[in-house]
């Protein structure tokens, strides 16, 4: 394929297969770096990654941050509480100050869903959007790709469930189009309440029936109740979710006996799935956590390492 051309990561819709497994293919090279002595290449010295963040973040704030500095970047990180945000600024006006310090390269994450698409149509630094409202969160998809090819060795042809709260998931989303992008089946379970409308247009099938898409999947993509995103009161009682849609040790009899099961946390244990599927022998999700450092290496190289501005 040719040379990557985009400027800016928003959304996983914008890369084509080519461009997708060319991200897999650049991750598993920098996966080596985080198991050395000396976790760090020279790639993005002299390069400056501000990550910008208006909504909370464990993964994947520390993961930008660890991948931009095991490429050698200076990195700057703002949160919404302790910048001028919190005094009205708005989010392209502090966008705005940043990119007149001549920074490279802007991460992004902000509770309305195209607002780091605003701040890549105003600005001249790269923009990655590390999560917008219920929209996208590419590089999570991203790196639940890698998980899963690591794993099973292929991606085409697997049968992928994606469980819980769709309606509010970012998460979900950039998932459903990359995973049908690559040729991966998707059916979708959960309350009726948090299926998004025609969401069969994007070629997924949906079923209510947990037991059965656990029987038949390969992989199962396990989601939070996202209440900051709720504006009304979807479900009887969260318990009532977790009898229904719970994945519990009892419910994984039928599974098949290589399952892997995706989380992109926070997990509510004893809500979405139980302690002991969260530890147990078909979780990955801490091996999501480690690859995503992989991942935003071979993005934030991708971007900044291969081409003058
Ligand atoms: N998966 C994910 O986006 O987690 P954080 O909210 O902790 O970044």
């Amino acid at each position: 394929m040719k040379e990557w051309t985009k400027h800016d990561l928003l959304d996983i819709q914008e890369l084509s297969k080519e461009e997708i497994e060319l991200v897999l293919k650049t991750s598993k090279s920098f996966k080596e770096v985080s198991t050395r002595e000396v976790k760090k290449v020279p790639t993005l010295r002299g390069k400056t990654v501000v990550l910008l963040f208006f909504e909370p973040s464990t993964r994947t704030r520390i993961s930008f941050e660890l991948a931009a500095k095991r490429l050698s970047a200076d990195t700057i990180s703002i949160s919404s509480s302790g910048s001028s945000a919190s005094k009205g600024e708005s989010f392209l006006d502090t966008a705005k100050n940043i990119e007149a310090m001549n920074v490279d390269l802007i991460v992004m994450r902000h509770s309305a869903s195209g607002a780091p698409k605003i701040v890549a149509e105003a600005l001249a630094p790269s923009v990655i959007n590390a999560g917008d409202g219920c929209r996208a969160h590419p590089t999570q998809a991203l790196l639940d790709l890698f998980t899963i090819k690591e794993r099973l060795g292929r991606i085409a042809g697997l049968k992928v469930g994606i469980v819980g709260d769709i309606l509010h998931s970012r998460v979900a989303r950039s998932n459903i189009w990359a995973l049908t992008k690559l040729g991966a089946k998707v059916t979708l379970c959960g309350p009726a309440t948090l299926m998004p409308r025609d969401i069969e247009r994007l070629g997924v099938d949906l079923c209510y029936d947990l037991n059965e898409v656990i029987a038949a999947s390969d992989v199962l993509m396990v989601l939070r109740l996202q209440k900051e995103r709720m504006q009304e009161k979807f479900l009887p009682s969260i318990r009532e979710y977790a009898r229904m849609f719970g994945i519990n040790r009892n419910r994984l009899k039928a599974a098949k006996k290589d399952l892997i099961i995706l989380h992109p946390g926070p997990t509510n244990r004893g809500v979405e799935l139980s302690a002991d599927v969260a530890d147990g022998d078909h979780s990955v999700i801490l091996e999501q956590v480690n690859n995503g450092v992989a991942v935003r290496m071979a993005i934030l190289y991708l971007l900044l390492g291969t081409k003058e501005k």
